[in-house]
């Protein structure tokens, strides 16, 4: 294990567990049993929210006895989702806090058996080759300088004729910001489906498909939007990421702007490794 990574301060505030906690108090939730779905949008950092995290596993045809892994799984609710479908879930992700947090909401909802999380970077997770029949890479890639390490790792991990899934923001890097993934420019890596695309084959995969999420992820931004503005003081917690820092609405304007503009594309590329699943 590479246990010197470090956390991403971007995503590192010592308090996540006290909102997330009292978010779900507040919706009348018990946070120490509950059901994944009462976190609603919370633990899901990605555009398109939940909607998006459905429409990727339906895309990868997740299901009952999958074996995933999810690289950056974050807060969890993507994994969360995919257990609830009977797949086993190992995700991985370099920030302490997330994993920190996504054990105990995994446990809380009792899905422990079937999701491990690892703090461990996604270029070198430790796990054992060809262990996986999927492998998912969720709104990630804009934090990784090096994509092309993380996909050999990927392809290691997968046995023949497995899937992988990146869902991302792809265009260009050159953006307003915050965004809610970087404060600055500098620190971060968004880069053309083209490049995606060249970075999958040149790691060994096949690229099989692409589906551009751009209208579906504006209609998730602007329901927020309205959501917003008849709230603006009691707006409802669980309704949208509950990671996003204090310049949050400053990157939520960036972000829908630049997806409006078509700058960035939320696209879920498709890939498979070559060959035969073993028998
Ligand atoms: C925007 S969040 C997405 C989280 C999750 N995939 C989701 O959709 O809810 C990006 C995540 O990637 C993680 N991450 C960034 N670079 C990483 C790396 N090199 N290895 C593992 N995790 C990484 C961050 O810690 C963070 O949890």
């Amino acid at each position: 294990m590479n246990s010197i990574e470090p956390s991403f301060d971007r995503y590192t505030s010592g308090t996540l567990r006290d909102r997330v906690f009292a978010a779900l108090r507040s919706a009348g939730v018990n946070p120490q049993a509950f059901k994944p779905a009462e976190l609603r949008e919370a633990d899901h950092f990605h555009t398109g929210g939940l909607q998006a995290t459905s429409f990727v596993a339906n895309s990868l045809e997740l299901g009952a006895g999958t074996r995933v892994l999810d690289v950056g799984a974050g807060l969890g609710g993507p994994a969360r989702c995919f257990a609830m479908r009977g797949a086993l879930v190992t995700g991985v992700d370099i920030t302490a806090e997330f994993v920190d947090l996504a054990r105990e909401l995994d446990a809380n909802c009792a899905l422990d058996r079937s999701i491990t999380m690892l703090r461990r970077p996604g270029h070198d997770t430790g796990l054992a080759d060809a262990s996986f029949d999927a492998a998912v890479l969720m709104h990630v890639g804009m934090n990784l300088a090096d994509k092309p390490s993380v996909f050999a790792e990927v392809w290691r991990l997968l046995r023949p004729g497995a899937v992988f899934g990146i869902y991302d923001l792809m265009g260009t890097n050159n953006l307003s910001y915050p965004m809610p993934w970087a404060e600055r420019a500098e620190a971060s890596f968004v880069e053309s489906a083209a490049d995606y695309a060249g970075a999958l084959a040149d790691a060994g995969f096949a690229v099989t498909g692409q589906v551009e999420r751009t209208v579906e992820v504006l209609e998730v931004l602007e329901v927020l939007e309205q959501m917003r503005g008849a709230l603006t003081a009691g707006f409802d917690p669980l309704a949208t990421p509950l990671v996003l820092r204090e310049d949050g609405p400053a990157a939520m304007a960036n972000l829908s702007a630049a997806i409006t503009s078509r700058q960035l594309v939320p696209r879920l590329m498709l890939a498979s490794k070559p060959g035969d699943r073993p028998a």
